[in-house]
């Protein structure tokens, strides 16, 4: 039967014999199966692994100076690229959904080429692509396009002629934990609640301006450390706030004033496909409020979000 040990040596025998002195790229994202797919070939190859995280403006508070360095205390060869300016630029004035998404891709591939090139006589590039990731690429693309563009970070830079290496592509979401686990990554890195690629930029709704990812940064921090202090976070799968184009009435003082709306999502799922909203405690949800409305200017206004999935979506874009 399968085991996480018998998988984790199997596989870094197999990536020793398969990769040998060469070296390999591997873009990371501060989710858990780009991560654990590092630490796996770390484990088999060393040095020789050469990771990548870039920050694309769009992460949570204080996220990109977290994660690497706890990527940097797993012993990772990890280079950090903030190249925020460069998403925000390219997203200014763009409020379609799909049009926002094809320009992080866009310029993600580029920021990452850029980076892989610095590597001089890099063959591989490896991603964290599992099971389920092969599944719906192949059903949505057929069998011949097994990189997805949409959820996976990387995607093969077209000049380069890399061979790519997907340790993960056997298995399953938990599989992947029990792996980390035996691997000895933190339970707080493995626990992470899913992260859409492009990050905020799909919970701004309309366009994009380096103030409203402020804004909407400290706000799901609040939320989100909330959810961790409350100890609810792990009853959760995937929680955080969505920015809405509506300005609202309040008053404060004599003065009335029109301020932004935030909606919170929390929801409880298996694998995202359904979704059901979460039965948050209404006093969290009444603290939570208080202290963005309070906290954060700009923002007057909180709503929690209980539509399931079907029919709407997990997030509003
Ligand atoms: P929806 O909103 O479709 O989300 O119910 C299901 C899951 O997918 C995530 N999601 C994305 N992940 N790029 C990603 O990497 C995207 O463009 C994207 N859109 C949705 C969402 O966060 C949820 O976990």
């Amino acid at each position: 039967s399968w085991t996480p040990g018998a998988f984790v040596d199997l596989t870094v025998n197999e990536l020793k014999e398969k990769i040998g002195e060469d070296k390999v790229v591997l873009g990371l994202s501060g989710g858990v199966d780009s991560t654990v797919a590092a630490v796996l070939l770390h484990k088999a190859i060393g040095k020789n692994l050469y990771c990548i995280f870039v920050n694309n403006g769009l992460l949570r508070k204080n996220e990109f100076v977290d994660v690497l360095d706890q990527y940097k205390d797993m012993g990772l060869n990890v280079k950090g690229v903030d190249a925020s300016a460069r998403f925000l630029k390219a997203l200014e004035g763009k409020s379609d959904p799909e049009e926002k998404r094809k320009e992080i891709g866009r310029v993600f591939i580029e920021v990452f080429d850029d980076e892989a090139h610095d590597i001089e006589d890099v063959k591989f590039l490896a991603q964290g692509t599992i099971y389920p990731d092969v599944i719906e690429s192949i059903s949505v693309n057929g069998p011949s396009a097994t990189i997805k563009s949409h959820h996976n970070v990387g995607g093969l830079p077209d000049f380069m002629k890399l061979k790519i290496v997907e340790p993960l592509r056997m298995l399953f979401k938990d599989e992947v934990r029990r792996v980390g686990k035996e691997m000895g990554i933190s339970p707080k890195l493995l626990g992470r609640h899913p992260f859409p690629g492009p990050g905020l930029a799909i919970r701004i709704l309309g366009d994009i301006t380096a103030e409203k990812v402020r804004i909407l940064q400290e706000v799901d921090a609040i939320f989100i450390n909330g959810l961790r202090e409350w100890e609810l976070y792990d009853k959760v799968w995937q929680a955080g706030a969505i920015l809405l184009p509506v300005q609202s009435v309040g008053v404060m003082g004599d003065e009335r004033t029109y301020e932004q709306v935030v909606a919170l999502r929390a929801v409880e799922s298996t694998d995202g496909m359904t979704a059901d909203w979460c039965n948050l405690p209404y006093e969290f949800l009444q603290k939570t409020s208080n202290t963005i409305i309070n906290r954060v200017k700009g923002v007057n206004r909180v709503v929690y979000d209980i539509s399931s999935k079907p029919p709407a979506t997990i997030e509003w874009e």
